[in-house]
């Protein structure tokens, strides 16, 4: 075997051996592992940054301002993963599922009027 093909071998196996380890974590729930992975610190910092820009209430956002609607958390991770007409849909690479169960709470919690 050529010294080419040897590493296209072992790379290959390490990216075998990456995908089931993540298929481990995704089973066991293994919460360090996945915390790890965090794109944000917190949910309200993934809302400040990700939502914020088209969903602020300024005149110039193109999103609704939704604080006052009330919706609960699982609505608000509904539109986030699935989008909304002129919204996009945000997948878990680009809002992890704790950051997102996270920024959904902020957003319930400032419709409920309770300061975070
Ligand atoms: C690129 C701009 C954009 C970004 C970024 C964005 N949205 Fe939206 N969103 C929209 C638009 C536009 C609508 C309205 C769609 C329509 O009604 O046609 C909307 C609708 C919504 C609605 C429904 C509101 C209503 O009452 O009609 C929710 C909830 C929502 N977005 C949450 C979020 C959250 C949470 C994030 C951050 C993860 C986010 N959006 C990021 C543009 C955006």
């Amino acid at each position: 075997m050529t010294l080419g093909k040897q590493l296209g071998v072992s790379i290959a196996a390490l990216v075998m051996l990456n995908l089931s380890g993540l298929a481990a974590i995704a089973q066991d729930g293994n919460a360090e592992r996945l915390d790890d992975r965090r794109m944000f610190k917190s949910g309200q910092e993934a809302f400040e940054k990700v939502c914020a820009r088209c969903h602020t209430g300024r005149p110039d956002a193109v999103g609704p301002e939704f604080f006052s609607k009330g919706y609960d958390a699982d609505t608000i991770k509904y539109f986030v993963r699935n989008g909304f007409a002129g919204m996009p849909a945000f997948t878990e690479s680009m809002i992890d599922n704790a950051t997102l169960d996270e920024l959904a709470a902020y957003v319930a919690a400032q419709a409920k009027g309770t300061p975070q």
